[in-house]
């Protein structure tokens, strides 16, 4: 049986989730793929632990056990990894830490499975050209609305088509806000203390409520979909944190739903890019998503219009995106 490594480059929310998920899934891996995945290192920002027979649960949630000092260069060094996984901070500004582990591991013989959107906010061009030349695969739909398909469905159910116009509810926990504003008609900032609840918030709420996570993923998609090479301060950007419960009131009496949309329109080969806040009637495909459930609206020349709705946030969901990503990597390591 084939062995595979995994080593988790952010050991939070998410990369706990995966570690978890990545574990119970391993027998399901044994019997479909025969392969044997473990889960051999993980780090956060200041320490890490490895573990080349594999880690179990009780080992990763011991911090004691955790090696000061070993994680980014030196960890990435000494674990022995097939394949990493970056769940560390989004960094739109550098692309952070995220694209550190990135190139590293592509350019040292690993795949990489992204989570995170820094580093392909800043640079996706750049990264896939490195996975191609060096022969690895690099994986992001972690990155790109998580459990709602997008990256897939371009490079699979839409490949070849003239995509005419993307748009889409890209960020689980603004539309899980303005839902529950509109169901209490509470105030703004009642509804976000609700969502950093549930886990669903990036650690630092602006990027959700300021529209730079649906930014971030309009211009990974921009760039990998459509082969644009647009900058994320390209995007034109509106957030949410403006709402009120006065407004969600008048808007109610107009039937009208608030959503927060990311579009790029497609003309005489011009992208025009943004995120805004959208009133669409109740019969909108956008109106119906519950909680924080997302969607995406993709017209094409060939298949016409296509709408996909669900994936709600959560670091579960999350995390089965970026292992789905990961099976997509056994499946071809099982055929060669
Ligand atoms: N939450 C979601 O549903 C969701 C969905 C899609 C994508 N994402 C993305 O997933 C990523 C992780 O989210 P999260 O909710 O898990 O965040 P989190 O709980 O804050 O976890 C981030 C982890 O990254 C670690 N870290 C920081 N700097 C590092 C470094 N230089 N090297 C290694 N690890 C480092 C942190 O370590 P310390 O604890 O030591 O600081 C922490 O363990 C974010 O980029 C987010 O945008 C999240």
């Amino acid at each position: 049986m084939k062995r595979v490594n995994v080593a988790i480059c952010g050991f939070g929310r998410i990369g706990q989730q995966i570690a978890e998920l990545l574990l119970n899934r391993s027998t399901y891996y044994k019997q479909k793929y025969q392969i044997d995945a473990r889960l051999v290192g993980v780090c956060n920002s200041s320490s890490g632990l490895i573990d080349q027979e594999g880690l179990r649960a009780a080992e990763w949630l011991d911090k004691s056990k955790y090696k000061v000092g070993l994680t980014e260069q030196q960890f990435l060094e000494q674990v022995q990894a097939d394949v990493i996984i970056e769940t560390g901070p989004s960094d739109y500004v550098t692309g952070g830490k995220g694209l550190f582990y990135l190139n590293y591991a592509l350019t040292h013989n690993m795949n990489a499975i992204a989570v995170s959107k820094g580093a392909l906010v800043v640079d996706s061009k750049n990264l896939i050209n490195l996975a191609h030349q060096r022969h690895q695969k690099l994986f992001f739909s972690g990155a790109t609305a998580a459990a709602l398909p997008t990256i897939d469905l371009f490079e699979y159910n839409l490949a070849g088509c003239q995509i005419l116009e993307i748009e889409g509810v890209f960020t689980g926990t603004t539309n899980f806000i303005l839902n529950d504003m509109l169901q209490h008609e509470c105030a703004f900032a009642e509804s976000l203390a609700k969502a950093q609840a549930k886990g669903i918030a990036e650690p630092d709420s602006s990027f959700d409520v300021d529209g730079w996570d649906t930014a971030a993923k309009i211009t990974i998609l921009a760039n990998t979909v459509l082969g644009a090479d647009i900058k994320i301060k390209d995007v034109l950007r509106q957030g949410i944190s403006h709402v009120t419960a006065d407004h969600i009131r008048d808007w109610k009496k107009e039937n009208l739903i608030p959503r927060l949309v990311g579009f790029i329109h497609i003309e005489n080969q011009q992208i025009q890019t943004g995120v805004e806040l959208r009133l669409v009637p109740t019969t909108h495909p956008f109106a119906h998503l519950q909680g924080s459930n997302k969607c995406i609206r993709v017209l094409t020349q060939e298949m016409g219009e296509l709408v996909v709705s669900g994936g709600a946030s959560a670091p579960l969901a999350t995390a089965a995106a970026a292992l789905k990503d990961f099976e997509l990597m056994l499946k071809h390591t099982a055929k060669n």
